[in-house]
């Protein structure tokens, strides 16, 4: 008896021009065009184990350990049938291949990082499934042709797809958006002093999902219309051009412009959505403060809708950053960064009254990492299904 199985694993991406806004809400086609960096995935990633057998009596899909019920015309669904219909289509072309699209497919996916730390899971979750799926079956369809389906799952997932630094371009068939879809811009290895460090805020309140938010701003807010048609799209050419270069001042500028806009657009979103808190706007002040301190910007903010902020720079500021924000965020436990502790300091010249100094637990902890590769096949040692096709977590 053959098994047909496959373990991957897929980045999370950090958007610098955010995707916010769908023209076509069933097929995920976004209003404006988005760029982002891919994150390490020896820091954060999902892994996903798919497997096809004649024996499961249903498709079935256990995140985290839990049944994440796969609902009829969902998202899960949709992504899981579009990977059956290319296997179907392989098997078509290639007779000699087993028939296996038929089967029903047990998958299990397993984020590395908690969901309660408020970081985006779904685009590296979809990007997993999609790519495992892919595996399983053999598929020849590129990164590219994989991101059409990813981007069905959840649209940022699409980023996922690749590493290094990743457009999606929004296209313009809106009866296939079979145009909408990612593209690296610049591979991991193009500017491998790029890091980016994480501080993970905390937040009691459950925020507004990125879906229903998008599309509350899409009815009701007049300034997304001026983000669409005069703002994203020279903002996506000078981002490309600025990650060419490696100029990191103007990579930063965009991206903190960027991150700016979008949050005004929630603002401008009616009811409003706020999506940052006091703690999220003391690190822009006392980023603001420390590339005042410089020619060029040597820090970028951004952040998603949730109050984390993402902070890239180059290698050589990663430590004095550190020190920054330990200053006014102290943390419980040491931190330690290319093997040495990191002390609370500020830079010579930075001008203290920014911000408070808040109280442990604020800023509830630090990741560093930094650009990663697009998704890995994982070995069958690192299968995350039994002999059985049973999550191992719960066998
Ligand atoms: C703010 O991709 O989560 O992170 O397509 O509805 O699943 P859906 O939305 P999602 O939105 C991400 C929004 C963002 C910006 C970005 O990643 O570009």
């Amino acid at each position: 008896m053959s098994i047909y199985q496959a373990t991957t694993s897929a980045p999370v991406n950090i958007a610098c021009i955010k995707y916010w806004g769908k023209r076509n809400e069933s097929l995920i086609l976004p209003t404006n065009s988005s760029l982002s960096v891919t994150l390490s995935q020896d820091n954060l990633r999902s892994t996903t184990t798919a497997r096809a057998d004649p024996s499961f009596a249903a498709d079935c899909l256990w995140l985290n350990g839990k049944v994440d019920p796969i609902k009829a015309g969902g998202r899960l669904h949709t992504c899981i049938s579009e990977m059956k219909r290319l296997r179907a289509a392989f098997e078509a072309a290639n007779p000699d291949q087993p028939k296996i699209a038929s089967f029903n497919v047990h998958i299990c996916s397993f984020n590395n990082f908690p969901t309660a730390a408020g970081l985006a899971s779904s685009a590296s979750g979809f990007a997993a499934l999609v790519y495992a799926l892919a595996k399983l079956y053999a598929l020849p369809q590129t990164p590219e042709e994989l991101s059409l389906i990813a981007r069905r799952g959840s649209g940022s997932a699409c980023r996922s797809l690749f590493g290094g630094f990743v457009a999606w371009d929004m296209g313009s068939d809106d009866a296939t958006g079979l145009d909408s879809k990612a593209r690296q811009v610049a591979p991991e290895s193009h500017w491998p002093e790029m890091e980016a460090l994480i501080c993970v805020v905390n937040d009691a309140k459950k925020g507004t999902s990125s879906t229903s938010g998008m599309q509350r701003t899409v009815v009701t807010s007049a300034l997304i219309q001026h983000r669409i048609g005069s703002v994203v799209p020279s903002r996506m050419a000078d981002i490309e051009s600025a990650i060419a270069d490696k100029r990191f001042g103007d990579f930063a500028e965009i991206t903190m412009r960027d991150s700016n806009q979008f949050h005004a657009v929630a603002l401008d979103t009616y009811p409003p959505i706020f999506y940052m808190n006091d703690v999220s706007r003391a690190i822009i002040a006392i980023i603001t403060e420390y590339n005042r301190l410089s020619e060029q910007p040597k820090a970028a903010y951004t952040y998603d809708a949730g109050p984390n902020a993402v902070i890239y720079t180059l290698t050589p500021n990663v430590r004095e950053i550190a020190q920054l924000i330990l200053y006014y965020f102290p943390q419980a436990e040491k931190v330690v960064i290319g093997g040495q502790e990191v002390q609370a300091a500020l830079p010579e010249g930075f001008n203290e009254a920014v911000a408070k100094r808040w109280e442990v637990g604020s800023v509830k902890g630090l990741i560093h990492t930094r650009v990663g590769d697009g998704p890995r096949v994982l070995s069958d040692s690192e299968a995350l299904l039994n002999a059985q096709g049973i999550p191992k977590m719960l066998a």
